[in-house]
């Protein structure tokens, strides 16, 4: 498939905060409602960086296809084996194997810090097929679906949880 995987960089913030943001704009997958701003990408990213996580930019032939990182569950300290991913693909990449194969390269990352034994995927609406399978492709279970906690689009939007142990 020759990906190219890179820890996210300064260059590639605003291509990476695009995929990121077109995702916000046009589906149910993220919750957020307005672009996120590159303030906030960059905190997101430096708090990252500060927690020693996992932060993928996934290239082909020099173009970013997509991104994936680890940020904690929560912030109280009883969830501090706990993890959550987030992963996009540019939307004209999808359906052709490359989510599957960047959540593969993150999990690889994850198993090399000690303190990940929990990788939990937070998934915007029943709905989200490509999700779903990518998840199961890589071996999480699912656990089950908090029912219409989201309201976005003028619907309301199922979460589904699925979890890895690492
Ligand atoms: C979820 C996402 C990362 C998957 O990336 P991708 O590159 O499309 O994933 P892949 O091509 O590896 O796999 C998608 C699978 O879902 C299947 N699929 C997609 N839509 C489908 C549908 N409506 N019905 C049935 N299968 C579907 C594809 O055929 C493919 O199956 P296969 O592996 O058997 O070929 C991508 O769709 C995305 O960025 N979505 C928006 C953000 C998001 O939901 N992120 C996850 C948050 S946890």
């Amino acid at each position: 498939m020759n990906i190219l995987f890179e820890i996210l960089s300064k260059k590639d913030f605003s291509r990476a905060l695009q995929i990121y943001n077109h995702f916000i704009i046009n589906s149910v997958s993220n919750f957020e409602e307005k672009k996120m701003l590159m303030k906030d990408f960059k905190f997101l990213y430096n708090k990252n960086r500060k927690n020693r996580l996992p932060f993928l930019l996934a290239k082909k032939n020099s173009e970013v296809l997509g991104l994936a990182f680890v940020s904690k569950f929560r912030e109280k300290s009883g969830y501090r084996f706990t993890y959550e991913h987030s992963i996009y693909v540019d939307p004209s990449y999808i359906n052709s194997g490359y989510g599957s194969v960047i959540l593969k390269k993150l999990l690889k990352q994850c198993k090399q810090n000690k303190n990940i034994k929990n990788l939990i995927a937070v998934i915007g609406s029943s709905d989200n097929i490509a999700s779903i399978k990518i998840h199961k492709k890589c071996g999480f279970k699912y656990i089950g679906t908090l029912k219409k906690v989201g309201f976005k689009k003028n619907r309301w939007v199922d979460s589904v949880y699925m979890q890895k142990k690492l």
